[in-house]
């Protein structure tokens, strides 16, 4: 199966062409170099040069927070881009799998969200990802949409790499504890991305690591897997106002995933265990 995956460069992106290549899939990861996917004439070219059966669509405006005054970018890469590929896909029947966002919901109550709770984005970040789901199944019937949150992965910055580096100059940091929900280890979405697009199990699905923290429980156990002796004080999303408003409920339910038999993902403690390790393996490879 010949498979192209925007955001080759980002996180996700470079862990899912990785992923792929392991199961013997023919993998076209695309950077922005490559492919801009602003750029209507150049998606189309692209994809009807290179005739993917399927685009999993990792690449998005994602700085949240800038994302709040640059609205036109932000909409012109998360929708427009979005639906040029689509509409590409669409002309050569190349499946669709886009990523998306706990943002899209209202991130309030303490219940876990499912695929079905009501959408109401309060950043314009999440605004632009729904307005991206939306084009993707108004315009295709096969299509994936999968909401993720709390992302790291070895290629790019996450939190868990900014606690690291805050690490070597700080005894103790104040972390948000308020905001609760689930780190999603891109090593084991990625398994899971490259499975789903093998199957016809087309739809919205929720999927992270198992289990929820807060940013602060989540730090603690970064410092505890990392051998480190920071200490971590829990404070207020009020404490640690930011442009973009985020979720104090982040919590998502994995049981449509689930029943559609897919394998959920292991516990966000067992993920942070092996990134750290796959993190100390990128720093001996280096010497
Ligand atoms: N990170 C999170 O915590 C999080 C949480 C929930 C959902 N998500 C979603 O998960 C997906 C993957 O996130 P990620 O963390 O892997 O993101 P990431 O590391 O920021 O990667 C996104 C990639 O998209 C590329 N890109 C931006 N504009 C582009 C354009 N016009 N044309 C082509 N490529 C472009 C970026 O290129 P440059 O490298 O040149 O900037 C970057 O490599 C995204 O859909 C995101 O919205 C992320």
């Amino acid at each position: 199966m010949k498979i192209l995956v925007t955001g080759y460069n980002g996180q996700l992106g470079y862990d899912v062409v990785r992923e792929g290549r392991k199961h013997g899939l023919d993998m076209i990861g695309s950077t922005i170099e490559d492919l801009d996917i602003t750029n209507a004439d150049e998606v189309t070219k692209y994809v009807h040069d290179l005739k993917p059966e399927a685009i999993i669509h990792c690449a998005a405006y994602t700085a949240v927070d800038r994302a709040e005054e640059d609205r036109e970018i932000a909409w012109d890469v998360n929708v427009n881009g979005t639906k040029y590929l689509v509409e590409a896909a669409k002309s050569i029947q190349a499946k669709f799998l886009y990523i998306s966002t706990d943002y899209v919901y209202e991130g309030t109550g303490d219940q876990p969200y499912t695929e079905e709770s009501k959408i109401l984005p309060q950043s314009y970040y999440g605004l632009t990802k729904y307005e991206g789901e939306r084009v993707v199944q108004n315009l295709l019937e096969n299509s994936f949409v999968v909401r993720i949150s709390w992302v790291f992965g070895i290629n790019g910055n996450n939190f868990i790499k900014t606690m690291l580096r805050l690490a070597e100059s700080h005894k103790e940091l104040k972390v948000v504890s308020d905001q609760i929900g689930s780190p999603t280890y891109t090593h084991d979405l990625a398994k899971l991305l490259i499975n789903m697009i093998q199957t016809n199990k087309y739809g919205v699905y929720q999927v992270t690591n198992d289990g929820y923290c807060s940013w602060a429980d989540f730090a603690k156990k970064i410092f505890e897997v990392a051998g480190s002796s920071v200490k971590v004080e829990g404070i207020t999303s009020e404490e640690y106002p930011t442009l973009a408003i985020r979720p104090k409920n982040s919590r998502m339910s994995k049981q449509k995933l689930i029943a559609n038999g897919f394998e959920p993902l292991p516990h966000w403690e067992q993920a942070l265990a092996h990134y750290v390790n796959e993190l100390k393996q990128e720093v001996q490879n280096d010497r």
